[in-house]
């Protein structure tokens, strides 16, 4: 959306009253036709603005898209979100931060958008990311750690985003792949991709990348029997830009804690407790080979615990589980 109406969207949302487009345009020091035109844009992404002469403008209705000022209404953090770039449209939200990231973009900087046009997923995967449905948020991480504590990130994500997800819709259901896929019965509602620039004994930025299904429609069998939305699972359309607030604060948090804390102990329990996988005989495979075994937990550093069939334990720092059997969820 172009610069001046977001400022307008701004000035709409801070007046109770109609504000004429006279005003508008002293205050932003354009042209009344350039405000016309703003507020047209505003109409066409779904704003409803009141016109009536005589007395101006006056917006009746906004609409849910997760723009800096939206979500700010209702952001409680200290840094996380505290700079937000929003694009109606991008090729991804992860390779903008990434590129953000590399020019200096500070830490706690936030990407989002409506609509990714080439929205990817782990291990090469894409990620179907259509308009004006689903949320899609990466942040900018600057943690001052090793590379391989870094890695432990992905672990505090997947549980922001489930405390997020409860706070949206208390009485559902979620439950964790790991490292960081959200399932919902049986069906994936939200996934995470992290990715890092470092040196070997020191991170330079991490980009920890969100999608969550939110009100996106059922549109084809495909997508129908491998991944769901909270509306299609409550058939309520709920609010990206409250979800975007509730992750940045639940992300923050865990976040804090883990950089005082060293480790992910504190959070280890909450994660077995929506662990898809525990006590379940998996294949994971990793870069360089398939390891099957038992899950019997994740380790305080993130790894995921397997039991191996000869009663040894192996730990596994990075790869995609697929249960055995038939429902395998993955
Ligand atoms: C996965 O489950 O494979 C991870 C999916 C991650 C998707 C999000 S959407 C926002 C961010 N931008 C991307 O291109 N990917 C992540």
């Amino acid at each position: 959306m172009s610069d001046n109406s977001l400022r307008i969207l701004k000035i709409l949302r801070n007046s109770r009253d109609y504000i004429s487009g006279e005003d508008i345009s002293v205050e932003l020091g354009v042209s009344r036709s350039a405000v016309w035109k703003s507020i047209g844009k505003l109409r066409k992404k779904g704003y409803i603005v009141d016109a009536v002469s005589n007395r101006g403008y006056h917006l009746s209705e906004g609409i849910d898209l997760p723009i800096s000022d939206e979500i700010h209404r209702y952001l409680d953090t200290e840094c996380f979100g505290s700079e937000i770039v929003y694009m109606d449209s991008v090729d991804s939200t992860n390779s903008l931060a990434m590129t953000l990231a590399a020019r200096g973009a500070a830490h706690g900087t936030v990407v989002t958008a409506d609509q990714q046009t080439d929205g990817r997923g782990r291990m090469g995967r894409k990620w179907i990311s259509p308009p004006c449905s689903n949320l899609y948020l990466s942040i900018i991480l600057r943690p001052e750690v090793s590379p391989t504590e870094a890695s432990q990130i992905p672990i505090l994500s997947v549980v922001a985003s489930i405390r997020a997800l409860k706070r949206t819709v208390s009485d559902m259901s979620f439950g964790i792949k790991w490292p960081n896929d959200i399932y919902c019965r049986d069906r994936k509602i939200s996934g995470t991709l992290c990715e890092m620039k470092a040196e070997t004994d020191r991170v330079n930025h991490v980009v920890v990348g969100t999608g969550i299904n939110v009100n996106m429609k059922p549109s084809d069998d495909s997508i129908r029997d491998i991944a769901t939305s909270l509306f299609m699972e409550t058939g309520i359309e709920y609010s990206r830009v409250r979800l975007a607030s509730f992750l940045l604060e639940e992300f923050e948090r865990v976040y804090n804690r883990w950089l005082i804390e060293g480790n992910l102990e504190f959070i280890i329990d909450e994660w077995d407790g929506y662990s898809l996988l525990k006590g379940k005989q998996v294949d994971v495979r990793t870069a360089t080979r398939i390891v099957s075994g038992k899950v019997t937990g994740i380790a305080r550093n993130g790894a995921l615990k397997l039991e191996l069939p000869d009663g040894t334990v192996r730990f596994v720092y990075a790869g995609d589980a697929t249960l055995h059997g038939p429902s395998s969820g993955s």
